[in-house]
C-alpha cells in the first residue's frame, strides 16, 4: 500500500483556512485531517459541522474526520452531509461501536476506530470486520505539537500483523515527523497525519514532499 500524507488543519492559521488549504491540495497531500474536539472528551475545542461544510464546498480534497467528542453518534449525520470522505471514533467513548460504524458506512463513507497510545488493541480486534481503517494516536489527543509516543511503534507493527491479509488502512496521528516517518511505514502505517509538520512550516508544499520521500525508505525495507 502507498503512503498517504494527510495535513491536520489544527495548525493552520484559522484566520486564513481557505489558503492554507489551497496551499496543501496543491502540494498534492491526499487528505485534509479535520481534529473535531468537544472540550469534554479532550481538554480542547476546535470546530463542528458548520465550518467542516464551508471546507467542504469550497475545497476538492478528501476530508478525514477525527472525532474526539464525548457523544460522536451526534455528529454523524451533519458530517456525511458536508460532506466528509471518512469519520474515525474513538474507541474510548463509543458504546456500540458496531452500530456505529455500520451508520457511517451506510452513508457511502469509510469508517474508522481512534484509539489512544494506553488503549489496549485487544478492544478493537474483534471491530476490525467494519472498520476501513484504523487511527492510532501516538499522542494523547486534544492538542498539536506534542512528542510522539515511541511505544507506538511496537503497536502498529502488531496492529498490521493482526489485520493480515486485509488490506487495512493504518493511520498515525500525533508527533509524526521527518525523523520517525520511516520507522512508521516500516511498522506498518499506512496514512500519516502531520499537524506541525506541515503546518508549521513556511514552505508546506516542501514539507509534504519531504514526508512522503523520508516515508518511502521505510516503507521499501
Ligand atoms: C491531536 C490531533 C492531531 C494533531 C496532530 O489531538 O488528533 O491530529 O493535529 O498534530 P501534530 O502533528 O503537531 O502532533
Ligand atoms: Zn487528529
Amino acid at each position: 500500500m502507498s503512503i498517504r500524507i494527510a495535513p491536520s488543519l489544527l495548525s493552520a492559521d484559522f484566520a486564513r483556512l481557505a489558503d492554507e488549504i489551497a496551499e496543501i491540495e496543491n502540494a498534492g497531500a491526499e487528505m485534509l485531517h479535520l481534529d473535531i474536539m468537544d472540550g469534554s472528551f479532550v481538554p480542547n475545542l476546535t470546530f463542528g459541522p458548520p465550518v467542516v461544510r464551508s471546507i467542504a464546498s469550497s475545497s476538492e480534497i478528501a476530508l478525514d474526520a477525527h472525532l474526539m467528542v464525548t457523544h460522536p453518534d451526534t455528529l454523524i449525520a451533519d458530517l456525511t452531509a458536508a460532506p466528509v470522505s471518512r469519520i474515525a471514533v474513538h474507541i474510548e467513548v463509543c458504546h456500540h461501536l458496531q452500530r456505529t460504524l455500520g451508520n457511517i458506512r451506510s452513508a457511502g463513507i469509510e469508517a474508522g476506530i481512534a484509539i489512544n497510545p494506553a488503549s489496549a488493541l485487544s478492544l478493537i480486534e474483534d471491530a476490525l470486520p467494519w472498520a476501513d481503517f484504523i487511527l492510532v494516536m501516538s499522542v494523547n489527543p486534544g492538542f498539536g505539537g506534542q512528542a510522539f509516543i515511541p511505544e507506538t511503534l511496537g503497536k502498529i507493527r502488531r496492529l498490521r500483523k493482526l489485520a493480515g491479509q486485509e488490506a487495512l488502512d493504518i493511520a498515525v496521528d500525533g508527533g509524526v515527523c521527518l525523523e520517525n516517518v520511516a520507522a512508521l511505514a516500516q511498522a506498518g502505517a499506512t496514512t500519516l497525519i502531520a499537524g506541525s509538520a506541515v503546518f508549521g512550516q513556511h514552505d508546506r508544499a516542501a514539507a509534504i514532499a519531504e514526508l512522503r520521500r523520508a516515508a518511502s525508505v521505510g516503507g521499501e525495507k
